[in-house]
């Protein structure tokens, strides 16, 4: 039976193939849209004839060939007039039974079709490549055609013209040679699909023809069908290298959706989610299944559970409001700031962890990057990678230059914008970022302002909806619990607090809650309006230029409807709204604005520039010092004294916060009633 198959030539088995129905139909259409290329389902023409399909598989130079071969005579059996015009119907297999990992590809897949999952990140333009290249000799003029194959442009062995046979010199004659649209790619292994712990690995795509290049961009999700090839890499003046070089020669590429493939929950978790989910105190369960081997740290859980489960994106005709929430820890070194973004890495449905710096060329945003033959291409950075999913940001104040200022795009308008070396671009990074960094003196200063503290500019700043300061403060109650929490971890080598979510489940749960888009029930509504409201009438009675902005509004929502996400609820509620409300006071307190008093004025007090509270606080402790100069000890009652004569401010704020910078430790007692700076 085998024998028999062998001796049918393949050719014709196409073309037997290609009589079918629907087959038939593809190709003629060609002749409608102008194509010059059909597309196969794999598992159709596998169905047809399994061997002819596993031969396709093992031998794809050669079966590829027939099939296109035979496309073409069914495209001359069905509109002769078109066959004439094109001279080759293409045929593009897609969607093969198994994809290959990246990662394991190796030499038994040489020469083989495979099928490889994994996203761009990096492409150049799409640049005319020569297929066939004429020459002409330049002592006779005979034009000697040669087709063209591998990376160098070769000229013919010698003339032509069997008169002249000279081997050389040659001119390459442009206008009479033909050219075909090429472009590279570079394929990288998707973030959820990395083994934990391990550096994407990636793979460079070679696309030739005009209906398959530009099809896919840097950070675009796609499924490439080609052949495994390999080329040893030369070095000039030495020669090959025996290791080679894998690549894939693409026959088709589609580009898959972008949505995270949602790990779907099995209708057992279901249950178990929609179960949770009516739990009154779901929140809590939530925030206490994050990091558990953590210890404290509530509302910093609080903000990443909000930011796991996202705000409702808002699509109008005009413009697009995002969805997705950004967070930044400012924190003193060793308090777990690494320790939580990686967890939240590993927990999102597409999560990224990275460094400032970012682990590629292209930083944090993209980059256009010389190759070596000079060419240019453009390169995805972090953000585009984590596109629809969290981008984990450590040590951002140490990002790139070119970073500092693309990021801001990508950061409100989910977007990022080259225009570099020729290539110009817009790429989609619609990513929620969850950030850490140290502050700039090494250790968190509380009387300077956030700005002072973090080497971020202010406009970078305001594009956190929360910003929280994790500072490492000797405190004696709260270290022995820590001290405690931290010791049983390293005598159980587990969490001493078991999380009641696991975090299978919870990115089930995560995926689950995004499919509901929660909208503002109109008590919540009021709430939000009159909380912002007002603190923007507080600022304006103040006399402040501007206080908080329609971006903190803006924050309000996501947070509001995050919550209502975690339970699983189609309505935000009141409730909702006044957890948002207070988070974002807590924050805004952290960043150094008096909320109680509704002394706010997010930008003097992130720029820096005087404004009562910070000022007067710095005034008091310069005071001190130059006091403390000349009688060492000073006597709290002189300082306010000294501070109501001289610099006009009332006794009992002075009061207030010489007892704030008590409890914060910068001054201290040495005796009752004197005061000294630490
Ligand atoms: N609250 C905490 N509960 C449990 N472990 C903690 C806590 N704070 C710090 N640690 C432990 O301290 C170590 C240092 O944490 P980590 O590396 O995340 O600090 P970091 O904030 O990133 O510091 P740096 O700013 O220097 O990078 C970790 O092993 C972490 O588990
Ligand atoms: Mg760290
Ligand atoms: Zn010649």
């Amino acid at each position: 039976m085998a024998r028999e198959l062998e001796t049918i030539d393949p050719q014709e088995r196409f073309l037997e193939f290609f009589k079918k129905e629907k087959y038939r139909q593809r190709i003629s259409q060609t002749a409608i849209t102008g194509k010059e290329s059909i597309t196969v389902d794999f598992e159709e023409l596998f169905a047809f004839d399994q061997r002819l399909a596993e031969r396709l598989l093992e031998k794809p130079d050669e079966f590829l060939h027939h099939a296109d071969n035979a496309s073409y005579a069914q495209l001359g059996i069905e509109d002769s007039e078109y066959a004439e015009k094109i001279e080759k119907v293409t045929v593009r297999i897609v969607q093969l039974l198994g994809k290959e990992q990246l990662r394991k590809l190796g030499s038994k897949q040489m020469g083989k079709l495979v099928m490889i999952e994994g996203i761009v990140v990096r492409a150049t333009p799409v640049r005319p490549m020569v297929m066939r290249a004429v020459f002409k000799c330049k002592r006779c003029g005979t034009p000697t055609p040669v087709d063209q194959t591998g990376a160098f442009l070769r000229a013919p062995f010698e003339c032509s013209d069997p008169a002249c046979r000279q081997k050389g010199p040659f001119e390459f004659v442009q206008d009479e040679s033909t050219f075909i649209d090429s472009q590279d790619l570079r394929l990288q292994e998707r973030p959820e699909d990395l083994p934990p712990g391990q550096l994407p690995r990636t793979l460079n795509v070679k696309l030739v023809g005009s209906e398959i290049v530009d099809l896919a961009r840097p950070g675009d999700h796609v499924s490439i069908v080609g052949v495994v090839r390999a080329i040893a890499p030369s070095r000039p003046g030495i020669g090959k290298l025996r290791t080679f070089i894998l690549h894939l020669d693409a026959n088709s590429l589609e580009v898959l959706g972008k949505e995270p493939e949602a790990a779907l929950p099995s209708p057992e978790e279901e249950k178990k989610i929609l179960e949770l989910a009516k739990d009154p105190w779901i929140h809590r369960k939530i925030m206490s299944s994050i990091a558990p081997s953590i210890y404290g740290y509530e509302h910093v859980k609080e903000a990443i559970m909000y930011l796991l489960f996202g705000g409702v994106p808002k699509s109008l005709p005009d413009i697009t409001v995002r969805g997705e929430m950004n967070a930044l820890f400012i924190g003193d070194p060793g308090t777990a700031k690494s320790q939580l973004l990686q967890y939240v890495a590993r927990v999102a449905p597409r999560g990224l962890y990275t460094s400032g710096r970012g682990t590629t060329a292209a930083g944090l945003t993209a980059a256009v990057i010389r190759e070596k033959g000079g060419s240019m291409s453009l390169e995805a950075g972090a953000l585009v990678l984590a596109d629809k999913g969290i981008a984990c940001i450590d040590e951002m104040d140490k990002m790139r230059p070119e970073d500092r200022v693309a990021i801001h795009e990508a950061m409100e308008q989910h977007t990022v914008s080259v225009a570099k070396g020729g290539i110009v671009a817009t790429l989609n990074a619609r990513t929620a970022i969850l950030a850490a960094a140290n502050p700039a003196l090494g250790r968190y200063e509380p009387h300077r302002t956030v700005a002072e503290n973090i080497s971020l500019p202010v406009t970078i700043l305001s594009r956190f909806d929360l910003i929280f300061v994790l500072r490492d403060v000797p405190n004696k109650e709260a270290d022995e619990k820590m001290t405690a929490h931290i010791l049983e971890i390293h005598r159980k080598g587990a969490s001493p607090v078991e999380a009641p979510i696991g975090s299978e489940l919870m990115r089930k749960y995560v995926s689950y809650a995004k499919t509901i888009k929660p909208v503002l029930s109109r008590d919540a509504l009021k709430r939000l309006g009159d909380f912002y409201l007002a603190m923007r009438a507080a600022s304006e009675s103040e006399g402040s230029p501007v206080a908080i902005t329609a971006r903190q509004l803006e924050s309000l929502v996501r947070i509001s409807e995050a919550r209502a996400r975690v339970a699983l609820r189609k309505e935000v509620t009141a409730e909702d709204a006044e957890a948002a409300v207070t988070i974002m006071k807590r924050s805004l307190e952290e960043v150094g604005i008096d909320v109680s008093s509704y002394k706010m004025d997010i930008d003097l007090i992130m720029t820096g520039r005087p404004k009562s509270v910070r000022d007067r606080m710095q005034i008091i402790i310069s005071v001190l010092m130059g006091m403390e100069k000349e009688t060492g000890i000073v006597e709290k009652a002189a300082l306010l004294n000294e501070l109501e004569s001289k610099h006009q401010i009332p006794r009992g704020e002075v009061e207030r916060m010489i007892g704030q910078l008590l409890r914060e430790g910068t001054i201290y007692e040495p005796r009752e009633g004197c005061l000294k700076k630490t």
